[in-house]
């Protein structure tokens, strides 16, 4: 079954066309990655599909449902980890997960315990109270990753979920990221890291500017043009990653 199915989508802003008429299916269960350098277009199709963003033209339907129709039906079962740290540094690490609950509707009786076990499988549980501002960029990303996990999404969508983290905080959220694929959730990330979308990701979208040039497993992209995915994607697109 399709998780998500996208169809012809696009996005202008102004004269510039990020996203140019791209077509992907995402499956039930697999991890699904977008790679492209800077500007590529992949925060924007990520926003799309979360619903915070309406395409210019194309289609984009998650569980079945139409992005245009039904964006609040399809918010309350998407979980989002977003490219930049948008925490309230006025509230404390358990406050930030109970306010954020809200949003979904989920009461406190029920939002408190969840943020607690959330934070316990981000090894958080010693921060609870512990402002924003006082914690490391490493931190906040965890704390992104369990804010995002609150509403329990069958869908989470991870928007780098490991830039600016140390080898050992990368690796962390790769294995959290592979616990909750064991669970069944569907993840669907970006990333600049190949090793990151070589360890996690079932299939990869290579996008360049606004388009997608190839959908495939990893390994089968290795294979068939030879060399790791970073030299993969210098042959598709004749441009480096660091571009
Ligand atoms: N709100 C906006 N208004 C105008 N242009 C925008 C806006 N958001 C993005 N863009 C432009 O759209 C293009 C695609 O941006 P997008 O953020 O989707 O790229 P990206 O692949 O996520 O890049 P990065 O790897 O830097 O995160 C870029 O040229 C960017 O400047
Ligand atoms: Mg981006």
């Amino acid at each position: 079954m399709n998780i998500v199915t996208a169809h012809k989508l696009a996005k202008n802003y102004n004269s510039l066309r990020a996203v140019d008429g791209v077509d992907f299916e995402i499956r039930q269960g697999e991890c699904f990655g977008f790679l492209g350098p800077n500007g590529a277009g992949k925060t924007t199709v990520m926003r799309i599909i979360s619903c915070f963003l309406t395409p210019s033209a194309g289609s984009v339907s998650v569980f079945g449902l139409d992005a245009a129709r039904e964006p609040a039906r399809i918010k309350a079962r998407v979980g989002v980890m977003p490219q930049e740290t948008n925490l309230d540094p006025d509230l404390n690490v358990l406050e930030n997960l109970i306010v954020y609950a809200r949003y979904f509707d989920i009461p406190k009786r029920s939002s408190t315990p969840r943020a607690k076990a959330l934070l316990e499988f981000v090894e958080m549980g010693g921060k609870t109270d512990v402002r924003i501002k006082h914690l490391s960029g490493g931190m906040k990303h965890r704390l992104l990753l369990a804010r995002a996990l609150i509403n329990e999404p069958e869908l989470l969508i991870l928007d780098e979920p490991t830039t600016g983290l140390d080898p050992h905080s990368r690796r962390a959220v790769w294995e959290k990221l592979e616990d909750l694929k064991a669970r069944n959730t569907t993840l669907l990330l970006t990333t600049h890291y190949m090793e990151e979308a070589e360890r996690l990701c079932d299939r990869v979208a290579i996008m360049d500017s606004g388009r997608i040039v190839t959908i495939e497993p990893p390994a089968t992209l290795m294979e068939r043009h030879g060399g790791n995915l970073e030299q993969v994607y210098l042959r598709l697109t004749g441009r480096s990653l660091a571009d």
